[in-house]
């Protein structure tokens, strides 16, 4: 764990220096936490008959600068329809591979990307398989490995040289705001650690929450995704120059215990494909990666295809887990680093729904 620690304070450190001198927004440590788990993946510990399993073709896309502030603010088309309810995969379902390209190539309308990495691809299809036992959720993430595009802004043109892949997956019911259309975009803010209003180190050190939140993670600082329902406000105009955001906006200890306890959190279950830790986390103030019992994931990379496979228990006690019950419906988003990338360089989904034995949920999670 040292190790990975120091590992990971080098490619923070690296990343920030390399960003902070040449670009205009700021890129700190994406590696935030500690492993709380790992698992190296052994021959097969994951025995399931993936025959038995529904399948289902979902794009990732790469998303720029745009956060949930971007969404709810003027320049994004669908504001008001996205605010009165409207999925995001209603309007954009069809044009996952065209949004992508736009943005990683700078050609937006929108400017979501300042930073272009000449080269990167810009949504990647990926085949989500998955299946259930009465104990465990199983799921197989596929999708066909790209080329390198280097990095030129960052030395040796690998933000997280360590990790060629990262993957992510979010689940969260409908208590948390805007989950059940936007599946994780709610913990994406324009002020996160890489994004356009991301507060300088020294204002983070200095602040009064630097004592109730993690901002000094590896060697960095830092904010990571945090909700809505953590803060009393969150800036979406911008007048006056006013950053976008809330990371400073925290509410009261007991009120985000509240928060909590009415389910107002992300289950997040991330995997490192250099470093093969598996971590289990959750995300309502911060991003916090020591909550839940854990998942097991293995991983590989042949003829040119990813595939990571996670195996998560269903049901579970622990704080920061979603319990996934039949007849319930959950909202579900996944992310990958693609190509040593780290922060915001990734690409994402829209929000869909899962659940279990369901034929209308986008991932019918089928009975093994
Ligand atoms: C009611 C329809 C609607 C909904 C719902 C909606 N959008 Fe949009 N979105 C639009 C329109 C319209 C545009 C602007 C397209 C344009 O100007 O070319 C847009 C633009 C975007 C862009 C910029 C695309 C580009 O080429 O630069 C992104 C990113 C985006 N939306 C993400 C989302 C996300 C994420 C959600 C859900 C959280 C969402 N949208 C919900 C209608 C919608």
């Amino acid at each position: 764990m040292a190790e990975n620690a120091k590992t990971e304070q080098k490619i923070a450190a690296a990343v920030k220096e390399a960003l902070a001198s040449v670009v205009p927004s700021k890129v700190g440590n994406a590696t935030t936490s500690k492993p709380s788990k790992a698992a190296a993946p052994v021959a097969s510990n994951i025995n399931v008959d993936w025959g038995k399993a529904s399948s289902k073709d979902i794009g990732v896309f790469y998303p720029g600068t745009a956060s949930i502030e971007w969404i709810l603010g003027r320049s994004h088309g669908g504001k008001r329809a996205f605010s009165k309810g409207d999925r995001c995969i209603e309007c954009h379902g069809e044009e996952i591979a065209d949004i992508g390209n736009n943005i990683v190539t700078g050609e937006s309308e929108k400017e979501l990307e300042p930073n272009v990495i000449p080269g990167k691809r810009g949504h990647i299809d990926v085949t989500i398989d998955s299946t259930h036992d009465a104990e465990h959720l199983y799921l197989r993430f596929s999708w066909p490995e790209g080329e390198h595009a280097a990095v030129p802004f960052v030395d040796g043109g690998k933000m997280d040289p360590e990790n060629p892949m990262k993957l992510a997956f979010m689940l969260a019911t409908d208590d948390v705001e805007y989950a059940d259309r936007a599946g994780c975009w709610g913990t994406c803010h324009a002020d996160a650690n890489s994004m356009p209003f991301a507060p300088d180190g020294d204002a983070l050190k200095g602040s009064d929450l630097a004592n109730r939140l993690n901002f000094t993670t590896g060697s960095g600082t830092g904010v990571t995704k945090y909700l809505k329902e953590s803060r009393t406000e969150l800036e979406l105009k911008g007048r006056g120059g006013k950053a976008l955001g809330g990371w400073d906006k925290l509410k009261d200890q007991s009120e985000i215990d509240a928060a909590q306890s009415a389910n107002q959190f992300m289950d997040v279950v991330r995997y490192k494909s250099g470093t093969k830790e598996v971590e289990d986390g959750q995300i309502l103030a911060e991003r916090d990666m020591h909550k839940g019992v854990g998942a097991t994931v293995e991983a590989s990379l042949k003829n040119g295809t990813w595939s990571v496979i996670v195996k998560r228990k269903l049901k579970s006690d622990t704080a920061g887990d979603v319990s996934i019950e039949a007849g319930k419906v959950y909202n579900f988003g996944f992310a990958i680093h693609d190509d040593y990338s780290s922060a915001r360089y990734h690409h994402v989904s829209f929000g869909y729904k899962l659940a279990l034995d369901n034929a209308d949920a986008e991932v019918n999670v089928t009975k093994q």
